[in-house]
């Protein structure tokens, strides 16, 4: 049997892709299920910087980040394919927005997370302050 040939995985900043490869990704999570390429689309030209990872032009990985380019900077929306996961792709998109030239001068990177194994291999702390989040959802829930 031939061995099975591992991808080459490209990285690149794309604020124009496809919102419909975006949501093919945003549908393999609970979280982002309900998204509607209307909305991604809105949230993509509003977003300030969007790293991607690249099968071809198969979109297998993808992070956000909304910031002011100084002080704060927050993480949005980190997913990888499913058939992709565990190979080092998600490390390196954040890794890669950690790095970005245009967040160098960024003193705090913020993110909530389920994972949080996953970030404090990073570098991330859940010991600094206390996140806390008002959903739309819930509140609706209990009125
Ligand atoms: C969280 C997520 C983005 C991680 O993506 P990923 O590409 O699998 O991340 P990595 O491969 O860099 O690391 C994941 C794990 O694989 C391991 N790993 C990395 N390279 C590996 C390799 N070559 N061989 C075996 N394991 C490897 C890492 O050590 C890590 O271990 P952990 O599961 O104990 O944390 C991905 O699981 C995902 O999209 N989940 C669904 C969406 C989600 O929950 N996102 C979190 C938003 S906050």
């Amino acid at each position: 049997m031939p061995p099975t040939l591992k991808p080459v995985i490209t990285f690149s900043e794309k604020k124009d892709l496809s919102a419909a490869q975006l949501l093919r990704l945003f549908h393999q999570a609970p979280w982002a299920k309900h998204r509607t390429i209307e909305d991604a689309k809105e949230m993509l030209r509003h977003t300030d910087v969007a790293l991607c990872a690249w099968d071809g032009d198969l979109l297998v990985g993808f992070g956000r980040v909304l910031t002011d380019f100084v002080y704060r900077a927050t993480i949005w929306d980190v997913i990888v394919d499913k058939a992709y996961q565990k190979q080092g792709i998600g490390t390196a998109v954040v890794q890669r927005i950690l790095d970005h030239p245009r967040l160098k001068k960024i003193e705090l990177f913020w993110l909530c997370t389920r994972r949080p194994g996953f970030y404090e291999r990073l570098g991330f702390s859940s010991q600094e302050q206390t996140g806390m989040v008002w959903s739309r959802n819930k509140q609706a829930r209990t009125e």
